[in-house]
């Protein structure tokens, strides 16, 4: 009795196994080859330009591989229409596949591996992955896909990795990854990312593998926190490096120090090539600066650093505050005086650059041409100081010029009384005169009446040029003139 139970069983197994097996494989639609592949029911239709989803297909089918054919679009439900709902590992790389239906998956609740790699896909509605709870493994790499829309990856409870390698992703919204407490690989090198928030990855308590090479990250403060996570929790794999900035290209993440993710401050105020006009006593340039971290911010009048104090007087206030990320410095000039105007420069340093901006003080006050009232006393002293200085040379000119017209006067008589003489010495011509003015004297007696008159323009010239000689070979005039006197009285005592 036992016996035959068994042999029963045994005789409805087997037709079940060949019937099974007959389906399978026999309901195979060309191009297919349908068979066992480690255990499951297997559809091979790889290399076969395919244009749609062979719809002949056993709907026991566990694996489908679609490689390199041209499907160019997963329409809606595009497996369920064909009663394929039981696949387990779906191959649909290299299928020049551009668009994906939001709805294409949807049915298979058991799919645990799904490779979409090297198509042209540009675009994934975050819905796609929804009824697909089972997933194990996404390969999107090597597609055109853009960005990863918040939700994209969502509730997927057994997701492991994620390869989007060689995509053009710009952005990752910071909800792209949610509730995958299983995920440990997510590729992510080969895209067009410059920065990132670690929002978008922190979540990820499973994480143990990400690659982040490959792509123009901006190394500046906007990523600084993110390199920081990535960095902390042994997530960094080389070569990550930096694109930007310039200073920094190239450079390796884990070479550089967090300080120098930083952002070049940027002056919003004052505008370049600015102009204040002022008629305050007191007037004060601000000073506008965004940078992270906090710059430094001075000031500089023409070139040169400020000091707030001159000479123990208090010339100038600074007065700061920072409100996120936006620092105010404004510099007072007190008691603003003529010499205060010029250009003003404020500069801005942290470890990711500097900017400086420079506006030129105009004083209204002293904008006119020079009234007295309005000026200072430095001014004023400068004018004092130029008027006698004027004076003074005035005064020396007309001591000059006295000097010269006296011993022009001088040589004139000796010339009218010694014209005889022909071109006798002027030193002679002195003693001449200083004798006549004696009176005392008979070595030149009065032959002949004076000829003032006579003496031309053409003497006078060269008596000119004469005493120009002497006033070059002496360095000084009065000099001259004592020396004239010298021989005179020297002449005098001869003659006595
Ligand atoms: C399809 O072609 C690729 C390379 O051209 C080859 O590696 C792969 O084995 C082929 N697959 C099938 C099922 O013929
Ligand atoms: C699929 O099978 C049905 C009958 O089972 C047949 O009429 C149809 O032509 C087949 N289609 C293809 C594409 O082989
Ligand atoms: C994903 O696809 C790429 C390109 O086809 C391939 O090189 C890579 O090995 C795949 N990754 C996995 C885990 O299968
Ligand atoms: C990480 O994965 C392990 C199994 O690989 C799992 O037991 C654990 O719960 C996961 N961690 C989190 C935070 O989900
Ligand atoms: C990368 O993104 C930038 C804009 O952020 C764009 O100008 C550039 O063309 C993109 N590069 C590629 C290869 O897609
Ligand atoms: C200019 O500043 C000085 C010093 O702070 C102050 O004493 C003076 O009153 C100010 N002048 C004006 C016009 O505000
Ligand atoms: C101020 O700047 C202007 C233009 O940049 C320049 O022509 C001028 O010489 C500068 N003045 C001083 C005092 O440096
Ligand atoms: C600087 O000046 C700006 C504009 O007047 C003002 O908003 C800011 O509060 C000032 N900051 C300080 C620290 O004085």
């Amino acid at each position: 009795m036992a016996h035959k139970c068994w042999q029963t069983w045994l005789n409805i197994a087997l037709v079940f196994l060949t019937t099974t097996a007959a389906d399978f494989t026999t309901e195979c639609q060309r191009p297919c080859d349908c068979r066992w592949q480690s255990g499951n029911k297997a559809a091979i239709c790889a290399n076969s330009s395919l244009r749609v989803i062979p719809v002949n297909l056993s709907s026991d089918i566990q694996i489908l591989d679609l490689s390199n054919n041209n499907l160019l679009q997963l329409h809606q439900e595009a497996f369920k229409r064909v009663g394929l709902s039981n696949l387990k590992k779906l191959f649909l790389k290299d299928c020049n596949i551009e668009v994906v239906h939001k709805a294409a998956f949807v049915s298979l609740a058991i799919m645990i591996e799904l490779d979409l790699s090297k198509n042209r896909i540009r675009h994934l509605h975050p819905d796609t992955f929804k009824g697909t709870e089972k997933l194990r493994l996404i390969n999107l790499s090597n597609n055109l896909v853009d960005k990863l829309e918040d939700g994209l990856f969502r509730n997927l409870k057994y997701l492991q990795k994620v390869e989007l390698s060689n995509n053009r992703i710009v952005r990752i919204a910071t909800k792209a990854f949610v509730n995958l407490p299983q995920l440990k690989i997510l590729r992510i090198d080969g895209n067009n990312l410059s920065h990132m928030k670690p929002e978008t990855l922190m979540a990820l308590r499973n994480l143990s593998g990400l690659d982040l090479h490959n792509n123009p990250w901006r190394c500046d403060c906007n990523l600084q926190t993110f390199r920081d996570w990535v960095i902390s929790h042994n997530l960094y794999t080389p070569p990550t490096s930096c694109a930007e900035p310039a200073s920094i290209r190239s450079k390796l993440w884990n070479e550089l120090d967090s300080s120098n993710f930083a952002c070049r401050p940027t002056i919003l105020e004052p505008l370049p090539d600015s102009t204040i006009k002022s008629y305050e006593e007191n007037v004060t340039l601000i000073c506008k600066v965004v940078g992270n971290p906090t710059p430094e911010v001075f000031w500089r009048f023409n070139g040169k650093t400020i000091e707030l104090r001159s000479f123990g007087e208090i010339r100038y206030t600074v007065s700061e505050n920072t409100m996120d990320l936006i620092r105010f410095v404004n510099l007072t000039v007190l008691h603003t005086r003529y010499s205060d105007r010029g250009n003003y420069t404020c500069v801005a340093e942290n470890p990711g650059g500097r900017d400086e901006k420079t506006l030129t003080l105009v004083l209204s006050k002293y904008s006119g041409s020079g009234t007295i009232a309005g000026m200072h006393e430095d001014t004023f002293a400068v004018l004092i100081g130029s008027l006698i200085s004027i004076l003074f040379f005035i005064g020396f000119l007309y001591a000059v010029c006295y000097s010269v017209k006296q011993s022009m006067e001088l040589r004139r008589l000796i010339k009218t009384d010694t014209s005889s003489s022909n071109g006798e010495t002027l030193l002679e011509g002195s003693v001449a005169s200083e004798a006549e003015k004696g009176s005392k004297t008979d070595v030149n007696p009065f032959t002949k009446p004076p000829r003032k008159y006579e003496a031309s323009a053409l003497s006078i010239g060269i008596e000119m040029s004469e005493l120009n000689k002497i006033l070059l070979d002496n360095d000084c005039v009065s000099g001259e003139l004592f020396n004239i006197k010298d021989y005179t009285t020297k002449y005098q005592r001869k003659l006595n």
